[in-house]
């Protein structure tokens, strides 16, 4: 199961090195497909990469990925734990923000990602990730607020070259982290408690739908 999700997730790196599909790929060095275990129960999504994430081809490692690793290494976690992604897996020239039909270029990418993860919790990093889990959401308003569906949660979070930017932002974006842990745990419980669909036994006949005895 581990080898299928490492193997799936590195057929997607493969392709994002060689990807074509939008403007970005012509000014970078190294695709950026995101980085972390294959069974991560939290995946981070972030913009996209920055100078030495376009150097190095990983995620998440210039100033904001320091901080990132603070945020994580706070609430006990390493970056080996969780996957880290972003919605573009180029870096837009000068760090631009990226462009609309960027980000649609590079969706079913991430989508992929998100199925074979298949992640307990999803934060988002910044407004562009945001978006595509909160289309109308003000992140001063929303951050930290996590949204349950089924058995995963979404949850909005400051980009952390915004909490970098504007110190007052630290205080909020620590608490928010130490949520996370508590969403955590209340889907692990979730999960734990969902009965996991078996096949009937081969020799066993399909079984009639049941009528519902009313009396
Ligand atoms: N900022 C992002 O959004 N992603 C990175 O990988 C690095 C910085």
């Amino acid at each position: 199961m581990t080898e299928d999700r490492a193997a799936a997730l590195a057929a997607i790196a493969e392709q994002v090195r060689v990807c074509t599909l939008c403007r970005l790929h012509e000014n970078a060095t190294n695709g950026v497909p995101g980085a972390g275990s294959p069974n991560a129960e939290i995946m981070f999504i972030g913009e996209g990469p920055g100078y030495h994430e376009d150097k190095q081809g990983l995620p998440f490692v210039g100033r904001s990925g320091e901080y990132l690793n603070y945020l994580l290494n706070l609430i006990g976690l390493k970056r080996e734990q969780v996957f880290i992604a972003n919605v573009v897996k180029h870096r837009p020239p000068e760090n631009r923000d990226p462009l609309p039909d960027e980000i649609l270029a590079c969706k079913p990418y991430l989508d992929r990602q998100v199925e074979i993860i298949n992640p307990l919790v999803i934060a988002t990093l910044g407004r562009f990730s945001m978006a595509r889990y909160f289309p109308n959401g003000k992140i001063t308003q929303i951050h930290g607020k996590p949204r349950f569906e089924g058995d995963r949660a979404y949850i909005p979070l400051f980009h952390p070259a915004a909490v970098l930017r504007n110190p007052d932002l630290r205080r909020d974006m620590e608490a928010d982290f130490k949520r996370i842990l508590e969403v955590l745990e209340q889907l692990r419980q979730k999960r734990a408690a969902q009965p996991t669909a078996s096949p009937p036994p081969e020799d066993e006949p399909p079984q009639q739908p049941t009528q519902l005895k009313l009396f």
